[in-house]
């Protein structure tokens, strides 16, 4: 089956990574789910993504399994199938663990770690169907631990362990599984806002092209664990 009937859901797709990689699917002639919790974001990158027929905006917290369920349930009322997941939606706190608050805790392990298994479980049935492709996107921070990042760190250094089990799991129904773990993205992670200043940093399009490549090789090899860093990083 060529690309052009195959569909990818997309979790935090209203902007930064997530919208860079339904971007290149697009480009590719996937039809995409994108998904986050503001429905006028969604909107907003509905209208740049500008191939509305191929594009599903839905309002969902990957917090919530039951919203997870209902983004599967859209998916396959209007496109039929599943292909291809992308779990991506993750937010950033850091702050000194004397300082880290439990809000920030909580809402750092609930969406990085428990929104990806929820993400993932309702996926599982139309992967399996399909013989699909799952994507965790976890980060450099899933294997190099730094100060302030007790809540990050944990959250992303368990994600590249739950993938990696996963993968163990699905393989049996080839359904693939990876986890990309980037270094600096120019997004709008942790209330930046990208600028020219980031031109050095990995492009939220540069792992559009790297899930696009993956998503072609020969389907009897599987890069597991991914780790892509800016190839110069300013001198410190
Ligand atoms: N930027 C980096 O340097 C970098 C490096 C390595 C890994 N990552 C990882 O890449 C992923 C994407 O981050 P990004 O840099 O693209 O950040 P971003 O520009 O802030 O985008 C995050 C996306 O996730 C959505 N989101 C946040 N919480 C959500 C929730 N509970 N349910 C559904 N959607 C949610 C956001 O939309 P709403 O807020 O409207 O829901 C937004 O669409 C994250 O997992 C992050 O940890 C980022």
């Amino acid at each position: 089956m060529s690309s052009s009937n195959k569909v990818a859901l997309i979790t935090g797709a209203s902007k930064g990574i997530g919208l860079g990689i339904a971007k290149s699917l697009l480009a590719d002639g996937y039809a995409v789910v994108i998904t986050g919790r503001n429905a006028e974001s969604l909107s907003q990158a509905k209208t740049e993504l500008a191939q509305d027929s191929l594009v599903l905006d839905v309002v969902a917290d990957v917090r919530s399994l039951e919203d997870c369920r209902a983004a599967i349930d859209q998916t396959m009322r209007r496109f039929g199938r599943l292909d291809v997941l992308i779990a991506n939606a993750g937010v950033g706190h850091f702050a000194p663990i004397d300082e880290m608050t439990e809000d920030q805790w909580n809402q750092t392990i609930d969406i990085n770690l428990t929104g990806v298994f929820n993400s993932v479980k309702s996926a599982i049935p139309p992967l399996k169907e399909s013989k699909g492709y799952l994507f965790t996107i976890a980060s450099l921070a899933g294997a190099n631990f730094f100060p302030k990042g007790a809540a990050y760190n944990a959250s992303k250094f368990g994600l590249v362990g739950f993938t990696q089990a996963v993968m163990l799991d699905l393989r049996e129904y080839d359904i693939k599984v990876s986890t990309l773990m980037p270094g600096s993205v120019s997004t709008y992670f942790n209330n930046r806002v990208p600028s020219e200043a980031d031109a050095w940093k990995i492009q939220p399009e540069d792992l559009g092209q790297i899930v696009s490549d993956l998503l072609k090789i020969n389907p009897r090899t599987l890069p597991s664990k991914v780790e892509i860093r800016p190839s110069r990083p300013p001198k410190k």
